[in-house]
């Protein structure tokens, strides 16, 4: 048996549901993988809570009298460096918000960690779209891995596929329906909807944020890309390098224009190069796809991946749960990967 250390930051929707997620299967993590996946403490903004084990947060006792979802007893006294100390060493899964801008506060957070001697698995995507370079020399310098599912469709199979069912091929480009939001208000409107009911409904939902400019901007497409061209083509990408254009205020003509052709309006991020020797490109924008392209069935909130390779032909992956809960399973496997030596 081997016990990993496990503190959390971030404890909105997808913190809370890693959360539920690990003490659901704290007992199969064990017998399956001969790993003790304890959760030492949690981070948030309001302050952390410091736990002895998971055991202690499973035992019915400790239930009986809090329910640590609506625990007021967070400490803003103990600091992240503190709870990263008190332990040694383990994994940090960052769940704190996306900001394409300044990187932060994931970008400090898994510094951090890092400096700290502590491995990364992140679901957010701002530090890593904005410092590549710095985050992957540090962790290299002090032997320690980031993982980033989380942060790339989550439960959607995208790195993996990329890094491990596809090695040894040449990867020719890659394209993928990456946003469940705008992927969803297209089928919406393909079905009759005006682009102002379709995102009304979405955000009613709860699948649309209620600032979604993110998203139908393009920009979590985008990030999502590069963080998936950096790790499985080996590239150095930055946000600023992709040409982005999303599907805001979209009107029906363009709907109804792509059905007459016979095609379906997508948002995809590509990644492609002219040839052997040529720069690596990412760019988001609307595609008009044929049916029988592999992703065009991809309706509503799914999502989906396609590799073109050299020798295995093109590879696509379509569906994985889009919800916190998905992210959050996206996030538990990155775990294990780290720690179970026959992944
Ligand atoms: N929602 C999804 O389905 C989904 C799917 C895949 C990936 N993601 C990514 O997962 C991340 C989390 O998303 P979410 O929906 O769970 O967000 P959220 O509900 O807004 O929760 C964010 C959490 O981060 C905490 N936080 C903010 N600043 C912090 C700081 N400086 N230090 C420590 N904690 C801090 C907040 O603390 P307080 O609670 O104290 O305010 C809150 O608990 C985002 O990067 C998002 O892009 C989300």
């Amino acid at each position: 048996m081997e016990k990993v250390n496990i503190v959390l930051v971030g404890f909105g929707r997808v913190g809370r549901a890693f959360f539920d997620l690990l003490k659901e299967k704290y007992d199969y993590c064990r017998e399956r993988y001969g790993l003790l996946l304890e959760l030492r403490g949690i981070v948030r903004k309001k302050g952390t809570i410091l736990l002895s084990s998971t055991q202690r947060v499973l035992s019915p006792s400790y239930f009986a009298t809090e329910d640590l979802h609506d625990l007021a007893e967070w400490i803003p006294a103990i600091t992240l460096s503190d709870l990263l100390e008190e332990f040694g060493s383990g994994v940090l899964v960052d769940c704190t918000p996306t900001n394409l801008i300044t990187g932060e506060p994931g970008l400090s957070v898994m510094k951090m960690a890092l400096e700290k001697g502590w491995h990364v698995v992140t679901a957010s995507k701002g530090a890593l779209v904005l410092k590549p370079e710095e985050l992957k020399n540090l962790a290299k310098e002090k032997k320690l891995l980031i993982k980033a599912s989380g942060a790339t469709a989550a439960a959607l199979p995208t790195l993996d596929i990329g890094m491990y069912s596809l090695a040894g091929t040449e990867i020719l480009a890659i394209e993928g329906i990456l946003n469940g939001t705008t992927n969803y208000i297209l089928t919406r409107m393909a079905e009759g909807l005006t682009y102002k009911k379709a995102l009304e409904e979405a955000q009613e939902k709860g699948i649309a944020e209620p600032d979604p400019s993110l998203d139908v901007e393009g920009w979590d497409t985008a990030a999502k890309m590069v963080l998936i061209a950096n790790q499985v083509l080996g590239t150095e990408l930055k946000l600023s390098d992709v040409k982005v254009s999303g599907i805001q205020g979209i009107s029906h003509e363009v709907i109804d224009k792509a059905g007459k052709l016979g095609k379906i309006l997508k948002l995809f991020g590509k990644c492609y190069r002219q040839g052997p020797d040529s720069a690596w490109k990412v760019e988001v924008g609307l595609a008009l796809l044929d049916y029988e392209h592999p992703l065009a069935r991809v309706d509503g909130t799914n999502k989906g991946i396609i590799f073109y390779t050299d020798s295995m032909g093109w590879v696509a992956v379509t569906g994985g749960k889009s919800d916190p809960r998905g992210a959050a399973a996206a996030l538990l496997k990155d775990v294990i990967s780290i720690y179970w030596h026959n992944f």
